[in-house]
């Protein structure tokens, strides 16, 4: 009998290391012309057939499971870059109301705007505001042909491989269909998938992600479209774009056809006649915000009738036509059980608040931050009163909150509900790991004590030496496949990487010691090699991330690069940072004189390398790994050194494109005008940083005009 036809219980260990690479090789080619070439050539049952066979020898052969499983990759192939699709309707965004007053105000707008009285009937639809990131599906014919992100809102990215590996985008719609019509709406992911990837990115030893929305915006913008299609991305139909011929005249109507055409609608998006049926259904959908699958941040209004829609328009990048009326900020009561102390990458000792288990927003919050002593005691970062001065003891009664995606805080107690024997907490001044004395030092720009107390033992503090490889490892920085926190921490404690150098010498020890990894708990043949593969492709890595790597205080991605620029390689880079370390010296002058490094973090490099066994590491280090040079700076253009904001909506390129050019032309760019800016790019719509540069007497030109400047 052929391997093919034998059943799973009766193959024999070669027949099945057979069985397992046919099958890897036949289902990626499904794979390929499923997603990539939209072509299948067998039906999905045969198709999960094929996959449950590959499942069930490798439960069978655990040892022989491949590393290109099927199993572990789902989907086709993988694209250079994506491509840029301009979409011929702008993507817009929404205006936001915060209470039912802004709501009123929104709905009497709207009626001064068409001069409608009161009385006049004027219905509006409902739905929630999915927290995803939203996507254009241009269907000609009914097929469906480009799917776009929507980028700046102009320019979007191509990404129709991965849009089709979504089982909630049709590639062909049912029924009677306008020629072209482009369906806008939202991906996202349910809160339980979610949580199942992070527990699956956990036990494998990868990052975790941060929220649905980020993930789910992460998984879509994948050039290897089998990541996408492994991930369970969903898609909620809500709006429309360019298009020969709308099938309804309402809002509602045109979402209840996509609903026919076999698209998937929210079915809480509802039609009302009053402001009162709005709110109603507001609070309605934030009651059972929580037992969503999804997460959603607010309730979305729009005019129902289009041709109303028509009349009112645009501002600015948004409809006058609908509003986003978002929840606030979710709170809960809870007990806060105790306080630890994390010790940081640079020592910092952040305390953490261990509560008792309670729900916000649907997600279970046990730990939230204190930011530091201060915020214990009831002082701002201004040394002012926060809470009117009420401290936090453990044992009290708090409130909490969590806003969007960012980590729950403590925001109050309840003095009324503290315990009677209940003690000021006292912040320790010595590092509960190292137990080197922990200081507060000054701040040089307030001249008041840093709000942060750090342990003083860099060199001998375990927590510090752990938090600096769990840092070098990062995404951010070498994004070592399957070498994440909890492999830097595990490694560490064994003795096996005490230091970033020590990760690359690490397979040539294992080489020659007894003790292999792979006999270690948790690893085995495979993985052991797939980590010595992964270490391997990063000896070559991008200057700024070598740079943003070492762990130096102040020095995040954005000083990284600045450095990597300007100093162009690895070499130039440390050299420079050595001889910097007296102040009369040229290579100082120059650290202090770049555009956006001062002298804070001047000083934290040249304190960085000027200790020897840092100094030391990152020899090691050099010894180990190719930083690749940066691109230089251009120096000689009318822009070098310059400091450029632009604002407004740019129609020839997209806001970072324009950044880049600026930064290659040697130029700062920033984020909001001030008086060090030299120059502000505004497209239509500018607001506020066009105003506050005519104030300043700033110059302001327009995107055409910067063209001809840079000569294109
Ligand atoms: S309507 C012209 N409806 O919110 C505006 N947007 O803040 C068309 N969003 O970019 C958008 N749920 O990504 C609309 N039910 C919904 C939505 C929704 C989420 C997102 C969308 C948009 C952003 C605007």
């Amino acid at each position: 009998m052929s391997d093919e036809t034998t059943a799973v219980e009766e193959l024999s260990s070669a027949q099945a290391e057979r069985e397992l690479a046919r099958l890897a090789m036949e289902i990626s080619g499904h794979d390929q012309r499923y997603h990539t070439e939209d072509a299948p050539v067998i039906s999905d049952a045969e198709y999960d057939a094929l996959k449950r066979r590959n499942l069930a020898i490798e439960a069978r052969f655990p040892d022989l499971k491949r590393a290109d499983s099927p199993s572990d990759r789902v989907g086709g192939g993988v694209l250079e870059k994506f491509e840029k699709v301009t979409h011929k309707v702008a993507m817009l965004s929404l205006d936001n109301a915060f209470s039912e007053e802004d709501v009123r105000d929104f709905v009497e707008r709207v009626r001064r705007f068409l001069k409608l009285d009161t009385k006049a009937p004027l219905a509006f639809t409902a739905e929630p505001k999915i927290d995803g990131l939203s996507l254009a599906l241009r269907y000609e014919e009914g097929r469906l042909v480009t799917a776009a992100t929507r980028g700046d809102g102009t320019v979007g990215e191509n990404v129709t491989a991965n849009a089709r590996t979504i089982g909630d985008i049709p590639h062909t719609l049912k029924g009677s269909v306008p020629d072209v019509i482009e369906v806008r709406g939202e991906v996202y992911m349910t809160k339980s998938d979610f949580a199942e990837l992070n527990r699956r990115q956990e036990a494998e030893g990868k990052q975790t992600y941060v929220n649905p929305r980020n993930t789910a915006a992460g998984s879509l913008r994948q050039l290897d479209t089998a990541i996408t299609a492994s991930r369970p991305l969903k898609f909620f139909a809500y709006a429309w774009g360019d298009t020969s011929g709308l099938p309804a005249d309402t809002q509602l109507g045109v979402v209840e056809c996509f609903a026919e055409w076999g698209l998937v609608v929210n079915p809480l998006m509802k039609r009302f006649d009053t402001v009162e049926g709005l709110i109603e259904h507001y609070r309605l959908i934030e009651s059972e915000r929580a037992e969503l699958a999804y997460d959603i941040d607010g309730v979305v209004y729009k005019v129902d009738d289009l041709s109303l829609q028509q009349r009112l328009g645009f501002v600015s990048r948004s409809p006058r036509w609908a509003i986003a009326h978002k929840f606030p900020a979710e709170k809960a009561t809870t007990v806060l059980k105790d306080i630890e102390i994390q010790v940081g990458r640079t020592g910092a000792l952040s305390p953490v608040a261990r509560l008792e288990p309670v729900t916000v927003g649907g997600v279970v919050v046990s730990n939230a931050t204190l930011h530091n002593e201060d915020y214990i005691a009831g002082i701002g970062s201004d040394g002012q009163p926060i809470r009117e001065g009420r401290d936090l003891r453990i044992g009290d009664t708090v409130t909490i909150y969590r806003a969007g995606d960012v980590i729950p805080k403590v925001m109050d107690v309840d003095l009324s509900r503290r315990p009677k024997d209940s003690m000021p907490y006292v912040f320790p001044e010595t590092c509960p790991v190292c137990g080197s004395p922990a200081t507060r030092e000054v701040n040089e720009k307030t001249g008041r004590m840093d709000s942060v107390r750090r342990c003083t033992g860099s060199l001998i503090c375990p927590a510090q030496a752990v938090e600096k490889l769990k840092h070098f490892v990062s995404r951010n920085a070498f994004d070592i496949d399957g070498f994440g926190a909890k492999q830097a921490e595990a490694f560490y404690l064994a003795d096996l990487v005490k230091n970033p150098a020590e990760i690359f010498t690490l397979e040539a020890r294992d080489a020659a010691s007894m003790t292999k990894l792979k006999n270690r708990d948790g690893w085995g043949e495979q993985s052991a090699a797939n980590l010595f593969a992964a270490i391997e492709a990063r000896r070559e890595i991008d200057l700024h991330r070598f740079i943003y790597a070492l762990g130096i205080r102040h020095v995040g991605e954005g000083n990284a690069k600045i450095l990597a620029r300007v100093y162009h390689s690895a070499r130039g880079f440390v050299d420079a940072m050595e001889a910097a370390v007296d102040h009369d010296s040229e290579a100082w002058n120059d650290l202090v004189n770049i555009d956006g490094i001062g002298p804070i973090v001047a000083q934290a490099l040249v304190e960085f390398f000027a200790e020897q066994h840092n100094a030391a590491i990152v020899e090691r280090l050099l010894g180990e790994v190719r930083p690749r040079d940066a691109e230089q700076v251009a120096t000689d253009t009318a822009f070098s050194g310059k400091t450029i904001v632009f604002t407004g909506s740019l129609e020839r390129m997209s806001r970072d494109e324009a950044k880049a050019m600026a930064e290659r032309l040697g130029a700062k760019t920033a984020g909001s005008v001030s008086k060090k800016t030299d120059l502000v790019v505004a497209g239509p719509g500018a607001g506020s940083k066009l105003k506050k540069a005519s104030e300043l007497g700033i110059e302001v030109i327009d995107e055409d005009e910067w063209f001809t400047r840079i000569g294109e």
